[in-house]
């Protein structure tokens, strides 16, 4: 199975699909997470990558692909995998599709996890990454608004977009992803 989830900065996409990866045994792909470990490491992909991240922008849609591709070749995807934070965009989408079909393969499902902005806020606030700063944050929320937001048409056009009340605890959550992943 190939899950996807997308939800603005600090929904919980990170959070449930630790969850979620951990029952399902499958693997958990965070570009955020592979982003951010490539600038600590001094990748190449790292170097491209530290001055969008830094400010809430969208690393180059080639440079994640790429990162993302190299991943799925791992033995470990070849069951399935959960993608967090990516696609971001329709390219990036499209590029998966891509990548997924010369192997026969698609996306599976879609959850959408859905917060108000004043939650978001507070939890990211709370949290402190380095990208946490209330500049860095609106900037984030700006590129979901723009360039993440219209993949939800994409998705639901395909039948395979579920919308998740993203509030509550992380219990909460989860369960309410569990009831749309168990059908
Ligand atoms: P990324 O790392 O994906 O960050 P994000 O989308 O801004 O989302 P977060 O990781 O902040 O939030 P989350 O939804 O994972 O929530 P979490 O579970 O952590 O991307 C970072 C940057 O990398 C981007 O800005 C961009 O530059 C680049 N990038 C990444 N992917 C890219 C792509 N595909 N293309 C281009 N660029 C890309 O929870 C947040 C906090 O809330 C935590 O402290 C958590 O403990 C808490 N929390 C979670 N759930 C709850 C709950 N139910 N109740 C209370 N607190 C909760
Ligand atoms: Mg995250």
């Amino acid at each position: 199975m190939r899950i996807v989830f997308i939800g603005p900065p600090g929904a919980g996409k990170g959070t449930q699909a630790a969850q979620l990866t951990g029952r399902l045994k499958i693997p958990h792909l965070s570009t955020g997470e592979m982003l951010r470990q490539a600038v600590a490491d001094g990748a190449p992909a790292g170097k491209l990558a530290a001055k969008y991240v830094d400010t809430g922008r969208l690393v180059p849609d080639d440079v994640v692909v790429n990162v993302i591709g190299e991943r799925l070749k791992h033995p470990d995807c070849k069951n399935g995998c959960l993608f967090d934070g990516f696609p971001r965009n329709e390219a990036q989408a499209a590029a998966l599709d891509a990548y997924l079909g010369k192997y026969d393969k698609q996306v599976d499902l879609v959850l959408v996890l859905q917060v108000p902005e004043n939650v978001l806020l507070e939890r990211l606030l709370d949290r402190g990454r380095g990208d946490d700063n209330l500049q860095t944050i609106q900037e984030r929320f700006q590129q979901y608004e723009s360039g993440t937001k219209p993949l939800l048409g994409y998705y639901t056009r395909r039948g395979i977009l579920h919308s998740i009340d993203g509030t509550g605890t992380p219990g909460e959550v989860f369960q309410r992803i569990l009831a749309v992943v168990d059908k």
